[in-house]
């Protein structure tokens, strides 16, 4: 599964590189038996239009900070836009062959401000006495369990583990700022919070 993951990934990258060498030499002949032919123009505009094409499908992978995750505190959404900003390096891992250090980096830096941002905004709610602390707490820890079975997943086979992490994060994340993240929000702001 490793391997077959892994060559998918090169395998990718091998055949867009081809495919693009290809073009400019048929190009490159077109330009060369005369600039009158349509073929020759068809091919340049296929060229022209790859790498958008590739940023377009690459761009789905990857998480966008919207307004409408904002909890309306700055150091809260400053931290959330950080976790997506890191979510996405470790899309980055998924998406291409970036190599084990560069994995475990990712990796390691997400779980470690992760826990940092939890437990910032636990500290806020716990002063504050909002009434969902327990419950909120609650998903915040499931959420630390399950990227510590991640962690153990990711010493077996590691581009299976960083795909299911990459995923499950990206849902969870925007879903838990999106919805339980915003139910605070009203409250700590009538506390002050800013
Ligand atoms: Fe922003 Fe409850 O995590």
């Amino acid at each position: 599964m490793k391997l077959n993951v892994c060559l998918h990934k090169q395998g990718c990258m091998f055949g867009v590189s081809v495919l693009i060498l290809c073009l400019i030499i048929a190009v490159i002949l077109g330009l060369l038996a005369g600039p009158g032919n349509p073929l020759t123009w068809f091919l340049i505009a296929a060229l022209l239009i790859i790498p958008y094409m590739h940023k377009k499908l690459s761009a789905r992978h990857y998480v966008e900070w919207k307004n409408e995750y904002s909890v309306g505190i700055d150091s809260i959404d400053h931290q959330h836009k950080k976790l997506l900003n890191l979510i996405n390096q470790l899309q980055t891992a998924v998406d291409y062959s970036t190599g084990e250090e560069f994995e475990r980096d990712a990796l390691n830096e997400l779980v470690n401000y992760t826990k940092t941002h939890f437990s910032y905004e636990e500290d806020l709610l716990k002063q504050n006495n909002y009434p969902d602390f327990a419950p909120h707490k609650k998903q915040h820890e499931n959420m630390v369990k399950h990227v510590a079975e991640v962690l153990a997943e990711y010493e077996k086979d590691r581009d299976t583990a960083m795909s299911n992490a990459a995923n499950y994060l990206k849902d969870w994340l925007v879903n838990h700022i999106n919805g339980t993240d915003k139910k605070y929000s009203h409250f700590l702001i009538e506390k002050g919070v800013r």
